[in-house]
């Protein structure tokens, strides 16, 4: 028996592997026009940052973490999204001395243990985008913007934008007493979880899923309803900004994310057809971050999406991906006894500048022509005794099926 890839992980094959590098090119080019820098942050942090930053009472830190200890006792946690190592980063690193506002993106693996399910996955791939030190409306319009470009750029249909705010600090805990107080009436009708999240975090109760609990919610206080002046008019500005560049979104009261560190704007992309894992990407405004992890005061707002949600949508809308770049040359060879002449020419071709290959198995020239067309070669050289003797070789265009005697000397000008 061999050893199966771990529950919830996949491998991306090379046959697929040119569907990523096509949408994290297309990523990075439209995020390099909104003036994002990449940042790198290491796969795995102290636990505590996630637990701080995410919130303890959130289901990734209560459920879904991969944690453990290092040879000192030291807890670790592979990171389950970018923003608290992002935030860490910027603070480590003093990234408010290169400038007031830093716009940064990132792209790579997530860790969360979840039950794995279509498009739900243990370790799956965020793009994400975060632009710290700015309370700016703008800002978070235009982070909503960039990632419409991202989905509109790959062709993605029905993307459906939702939007909501979940207020600051004081506006807020102003709200959880109104909703705790609804929900103590209606409290032996709420499912076990919301039974528990009406003690540590009532806000989660919004957006349960299960039909019992549905019905309390669509008529409990509305949170945006229950906004300071300042987060109800950020609010204003932000749907402003999106209606002036024509963008078509959804407000909803009871959108408020998985993640604690959420104030005023909270957004969500939702891609119809996806299924139940059909958020395609989601983020919003955390002013109290910084702060909350040691730094001073520092407004925020990002985003991240899932790659692979991204793929499963692309291809269930049956949008064409561009075909990779295949081969240049393949080099196929009649007679095993010139391996060196075809050794000496692959790496020659390969010194110029084309991408070149052989078949090392020594099979026949048919199966090595099978072999050429497999790869989508553009071309493909035979060095055949009789032509070798000429200090020939055969070239075909793999595409016309068109074939030419040519010289060894003249081969790189004719390919090049
Ligand atoms: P999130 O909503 O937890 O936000 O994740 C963002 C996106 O990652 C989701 O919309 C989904 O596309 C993808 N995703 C999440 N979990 C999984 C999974 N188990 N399998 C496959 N895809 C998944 C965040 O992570 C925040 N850090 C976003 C953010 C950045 N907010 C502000 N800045």
């Amino acid at each position: 028996m061999y050893i199966k890839v771990p529950k919830g992980t996949q491998d991306v094959l090379p046959e697929n592997i040119s569907k990523w590098y096509y949408i994290e090119g297309m990523i990075k080019e439209i995020l390099n026009k909104y003036g994002y820098n990449e940042i790198r942050t290491p796969y795995f942090e102290y636990t505590d940052l996630f637990v701080r930053g995410i919130g303890e009472s959130t289901d990734i830190v209560n459920k879904e973490m991969f944690t453990f200890p290092d040879r000192k006792g030291r807890s670790l946690t592979l990171r389950p999204e970018g923003t608290a190592p992002v935030v860490r980063a910027y603070l480590e690193n003093r990234m408010d001395r290169i400038s007031k506002v830093i716009k940064l993106f990132y792209l790579g693996p997530m860790f969360r243990c979840e039950k794995p399910q279509a498009g739900r996955f243990r370790q799956f791939t965020q793009f994400g985008i975060e632009i710290i030190g700015t309370k700016s409306s703008a800002a978070d319009a235009e982070v909503i913007l960039t990632v419409l470009e991202v989905y509109k750029k790959l062709g993605l249909k029905n993307i459906e934008t939702v939007i909501n705010s979940v207020g600051c600090k004081k506006c807020r805990a102003n709200y959880i007493q109104k909703l705790k107080k609804y929900l103590k009436i209606k409290k032996d009708f709420l499912c076990s979880e919301c039974k528990e999240r009406y003690l540590k975090n009532p806000l989660r109760a919004l957006d349960c899923k299960k039909e019992s609990c549905k019905g309390i919610i669509e008529d409990a206080p509305i949170i945006t309803e229950n906004l300071c002046p300042e987060c109800e008019l950020h609010f204003a500005e932000v749907k402003s900004y999106l209606n002036s560049q024509k963008i078509i979104f959804h407000e909803n009261p009871r959108l408020v994310r998985g993640l604690d560190y959420y104030t005023k704007t909270a957004f969500e992309f939702i891609s119809g057809g996806l299924g139940a894992q059909n958020a395609i990407g989601g983020g919003g405004r955390y002013d109290d971050l910084v702060e909350e992890l040691g730094g001073k005061p520092t407004p925020a707002v990002g985003f991240a999406a899932g790659l692979e949600r991204m793929i499963i949508a692309i291809d269930q809308q049956k949008i064409e991906w561009p075909r990779g770049k295949g081969l240049d040359v393949f080099v196929a060879q009649v007679n095993e006894k010139n391996k060196d002449t075809v050794f000496k020419l692959l790496q020659e071709i390969r010194n110029n500048g084309l991408s070149a290959d052989m078949d090392y198995s020594g099979g026949s020239l048919k199966s090595q022509m099978r072999m050429a067309n497999k790869i989508e070669a553009r071309y493909t050289i035979i060095v055949g005794e009789e032509e070798l003797s000429k200090n020939m070789v055969i070239l075909r265009n793999m595409q016309t099926k068109e074939q030419k005697e040519l010289k060894i000397d003249n081969l790189i000008n004719e390919l090049s």
